[in-house]
């Protein structure tokens, strides 16, 4: 999957839709731990299948009704017959997954065609298991042909997976409804009985009945026929998939999805399909399609064509989608969000993130359908691999974008902030019931993983590292696999290149059980001599919460340094792997900073001695280009982390973080406004105070805010346009007076003389003409919102209508979100968005919470893995003063069955602990930022004092 990456970088909201990328959550809030209490590891367990029959083919005959079928409108009936063997002697229960309304018939048929006797069938709902019972025991290696019949009915919207019918409108404005379907992790279950689970490999035949007026049909495989059948219907045949698991199934029925984009010069083409009305705006991502498929091709060298000649390439834009994306072979299907994609209605985060997301999903083409994790566990394997080739082979195609650099904020920075509590769980991690599972595809799996992938990558050579790719998919083929082909492939890959022979003694099967089995990651504190050269190294597992202890674990660290005499920031490789607790290097002696994590590129944080630290802060001062962009940001990521952690005073890391006051980089401020949100959100009940340090940020900002301007400038690069896009967002919500009326001023140009908004700059300029407008305003955007046929601005007008400051005005908007105006995979971006529109915006939101609980309970879906309730209902008390929270939890005792009540309750304590925090440290804060805005003032006097002299000579 491709977890939605990225609706939305707000503010230490993360909307993440990664292939299936599927989760929202708050940077610094703890992802939803799933699970609870329940049961023995044992108990969950029995989630699983046993292992004593297995799936070798499915024919799966699917008649879908939509609205004609008047006495059950929207559903299907369904029959299969599965190919099976036994694997073991004695054998008299079958048992499989079933999650339908009605199994009307269970036959078993021997090799020659004969039925054999059953015993009536039992079903288990909290498992969805059907168990077959037979009379005799199963010949063992001997097929059998297992027939069910059953009836079912379509989700409604795309949230809960399975199968589900969405809707769009035509280029005549009529409502079109099409069914299609998101299986990823345990949801075919839910149209075809199977063994669904990613080990159980078989082949599937998918044959789909509609109405005839449905001919956008398609599928994971060529299509091979089509039967008329009675009632003014349509069968359509598809061709054998290869063996492949369950979850990857999928097809798509429609009235009017076409082919939008395509390039027929490959085998098989590759297609865009979307709506009708999108036809010719998907060139773009067909470019991205284009070019990755030919870059996998040569990198893994087995090239697409050859995987199996019935698999399609086709890449479908849906309106509706629970992700960003999802890997579905021959026929990947993403939110339209990231498919339509054009410079004028697109901001630079989407089209940013919709070139990592293309190529996710096809790297997952090899890794995750050709080899697939056996068990969700080993999830990591699919979703590292997926990720990291995202950004790193993206690049070689579209250097444009960029990429590696921006892993380190997307990936890397995410996966520290997360994997640093007690709670945290390692790459592999035993899941079993479903809410496990669905827990297990978040920070961890993918972005911990992705950043395990290029450190590692980094260790073995990139040479080795593709090499160690070649073999593991060479070796497994249509296999599932687990880490420990992942890691006998990696070790052949470097015996076969020698290239550890520059770290003598180096375990690297050590290195990787640690680093893949066991949770956390190390804090690396340097201490150095200057007068003998003697840097002193000591590790110890990093944790957030000061009052945590350390733990004995020792990480196998990739050491990588510079220092300022011999800055080198270019080379990668380790110079050595530190498998100790301490050790000892040496540089030559003298007084000069030194830098650890070279790029950031190592998943672990750094710390100094302070005169280090003071040597960095000079430099970062007088000289930053003196240091890599990325280990400025790095520094900012690690100061803020060792300022929570209190390994350093707030007062010194606002010393180090002086030098942004010059910074104009892109991926330093990336993690400077998360950090500097962290601090905000803790100070929120002390306004007059929160405005001081929103003051402070601002003269912080000010250079950045000058420098980028308002307009995008011909040929910068998107990077640059990306931060604008983040800077300009947050100063205008800090109240930057000149932020605010050069976008009041755009956006009533736009509603005065109809001139368009540069799409680039959307954001800030949608947000603010809400903040300062009025109802005329509103209902403009609103009415811009409905007439839009791109699916990113009309998000990005509902980032902007949540930031309305009137409260009815506000209560309109949330009420959008229970229509189906707001789709479902939005409600709870819209929900955020008011509570990140305005400071105050909280008052309303709970009014409207208070009044249509239910209808948010419904129709935001609570019961889809994503718990959409269960978040906003928690983001909501993020917000709150304490008056305001006594009410919330007076309202919420008032509602003892609410099933998310714990959760809810839970934030509550956050909340308070967070302003616990704030009102310990306000004044350590506003002192900070008073002695460093002092220094800071004169030191920029002195470098335009030197900018001056050097222009003398
Ligand atoms: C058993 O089923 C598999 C999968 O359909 C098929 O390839 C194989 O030929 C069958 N074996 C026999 C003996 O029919
Ligand atoms: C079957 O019908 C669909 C929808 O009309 C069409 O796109 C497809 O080409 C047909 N398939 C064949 C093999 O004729
Ligand atoms: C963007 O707008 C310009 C000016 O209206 C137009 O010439 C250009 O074709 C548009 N580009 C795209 C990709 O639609
Ligand atoms: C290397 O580490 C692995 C895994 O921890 C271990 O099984 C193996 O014995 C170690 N090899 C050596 C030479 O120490
Ligand atoms: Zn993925």
């Amino acid at each position: 999957m491709s977890n939605i990456l990225f609706v939305a970088l707000s503010f230490g909201l993360l909307a993440l839709a990664t292939g299936d990328h599927p989760l929202s959550w708050y940077r610094d809030f703890q992802e939803v731990q799933y699970g609870g209490v329940p049961a023995t590891r044992n108990d969950e367990r029995a989630y699983r299948l046993p292992m004593t029959v297995v799936p070798l083919d499915y024919d799966i005959y699917l008649d879908l009704f939509f609205a004609e079928r008047t006495d059950r409108p929207f559903s299907y009936d369904g029959s299969v017959d599965i190919v099976i063997q036994a694997k073991a002697e004695n054998v008299n229960q079958i048992v499989l997954h079933a999650n339908v309304d009605t199994i009307r018939d269970v036959k078993l048929k021997n090799l020659a065609g004969a039925e054999v006797g059953l015993k009536p069938h039992e079903t288990e709902p909290l498992y969805h298991f059907l168990k077959v019972n037979v009379e005799n025991p199963l010949t063992p290696n001997v097929n059998y042909t297992l027939h069910i019949e059953y009836s079912s009915t379509m989700n409604e919207g795309p949230m809960k997976r399975g199968i589900w019918r969405g809707w769009y409108l035509d280029e005549n404005k009529v409502e079109r409804i099409y069914a299609t379907t998101h299986f990823q992790p345990y949801n075919a279950r839910q149209a075809f009985p199977c063994w669904d689970e990613p080990f159980f490999k078989a082949v599937f035949k998918v044959h789909i009945s509609r109405p005839s007026g449905y001919t956008g049909v398609f599928s994971n495989t060529v299509n091979t026929g089509n039967v008329t059948l009675p009632n003014n219907r349509v069968r359509t045949d598809f061709a054998a998939t290869p063996e492949m698991s369950s979850y990857l199934v999928t097809f798509l029925v429609s009235e009017t999805f076409q082919v939008i984009a395509e390039d027929t010069s490959f085998k098989p083409p590759i297609r865009i399909i979307g709506r009708s009305n999108t036809d010719g705006l998907a060139d773009h991502v067909l470019e991205l399609a284009v070019k990755m498929t030919e870059f996998f091709d040569n990198y893994f060298g087995i090239p697409y064509a050859t995987l199996h000649p019935n698999l399609l390439n086709d890449h479908v834009s849906s309106p509706d989608w629970a992700s960003a994306g999802t890997e579905n072979w021959g026929m990947v299907s993403y939110r339209e969000l990231y498919m339509i994609i054009n410079k004028n209605e697109t901001i630079m985060s989407i089209e940013h993130y919709a070139a990592t997301l293309v190529s996710h999903e096809l790297a997952h083409k090899w890794f995750g359908n050709l080899i697939t994790c056996y068990w969700w566990s080993n999830t990591w394997i699919n979703e590292g691999y997926a990720s990291y080739f995202g950004y790193i082979a993206t690049h070689a195609m579209f250097p444009e974008y960029e990429l590696p650099d921006h892993f380190n904020n997307r990936y890397l920075q995410t996966s520290l902030a997360f994997d640093s509590s007690r709670t945290t769980v390692p790459l592999n991690h035993e899941v079993n019931t479903p809410l496990q599972v669905t827990g297990h595809f978040g920070t961890i799996s993918y972005s911990k993983a992705a950043s395990f992938v290029r450190m590692t990558a980094n260790i073995m050579s990139l040479e080795t590292f593709q090499k160690s790719c070649r073999l593991f998919l060479l070796e497994n083929p249509y296999k599932p696999t687990d880490q420990f082909d992942l890691l006998k492939a990696m070790n052949d890959a470097i015996l076969d290149d020698n290239s550890l022979a520059i770290y003598p003694g180096f375990n690297f099967s050590e290195y990787y059980r640690i680093w893949v089995n066991e949770p956390g990651y190390p804090i690396l504190t340097v201490n150095i001599d200057y007068d003998t050269g003697y840097m002193d190294l000591k590790q110890e597992r990093f944790f957030l919460n000061p009052n945590e202890q350390t733990t004995e674990q020792v990480y196998p660290i990739p050491i990588t340094y510079t220092t300022s005499r011999n800055a080198d920031f270019s080379n990668l490789r380790p110079s050595q792997m530190m498998t100790t607790d301490s050790t000892r290097i040496e540089k030559s002696p003298g007084e000069e900073w030194v830098i650890f994590n070279i790029q950031q590129q190592g998943h672990y944080r750094v710390n100094y001695n302070k005169r280090n630290w003071e040597l960095i802060s000079d430099a970062l001062l007088n000289n930053p280009n003196s240091i890599h962009y990325l280990n400025r940001a790095q520094i900012v990521d690690d100061v803020f982390a060792l300022m929570r952690s209190e390994r350093i005073t707030i007062e010194f890391a606002l010393h180090i973080l002086k030098f942004l006051a010059k910074e104009t980089n892109n991926h330093v401020w990336e993690p400077a406004i998360s950090g500097f949100n962290w601090l905000r959100a803790r100070i929120r009940h002390i306004p007059e105070k929160q405005a001081e340090f929103d003051a402070y940020i601002l003269a912080q900002m000010e250079h950045a805010i000058t420098t980028l301007g308002f307009e995008p400038k011909d040929g910068e690069t998107p990077t640059v346009t990306m931060a604008r896009q983040s800077i300009l967002h947050f100063a205008c919500l800090l109240g930057h007076e000149k932020c605010i009326q050069e976008s009041w001023d755009r956006f009533s140009n736009w509603r005065i003389n109809n001139t368009p908004v540069n799409s680039r700059v959307r954001r800030n300029v949608y947000v603010t003409g809400m903040r300062e407008g009025d109802r005329e305003d509103f209902d403009f955007l609103l009415s811009k919102f409905r007439d839009s046929n791109y699916a990113n601005d009309q998000l990005e007008m509902l980032r902007g209508l949540g930031a309305t400051k009137d409260p009815e005005l506000l209560t309109r908007f949330l009420q959008l979100t229970l229509t189906k105006e707001v789709r479902s995979h939005d409600k709870l971006n819209t929900f955020n968005y008011a509570l990140l529109g305005n400071q105050e915006n909280y008052k309303t939101v709970m009014q409207f919470v208070k009044d249509n609980i239910n209808a948010i309970r419904t129709e935001y879906v609570e019961d889809s893995p994503a718990r959409p309730v269960h978040s906003a209902l928690s983001n909501l008390a993020g917000y709150m003063d304490e008056p305001a929270l006594v009410e919330y939890e007076a309202w919420l005792n008032e509602q003892p069955n609410l099933p998310q009540l714990a959760t809810v309750k839970s934030s509550i304590d956050s909340a308070r602990s967070n302003m616990a925090w704030g009102t310990a440290n306000v004044d350590k804060i506003i002192a900070a930022t008073k002695s460093s805005a002092t220094t800071t003032v004169t030191s920029l006097f002195m470098l335009v004092a030197m900018t001056v002299l050097l222009q003398i000579v």
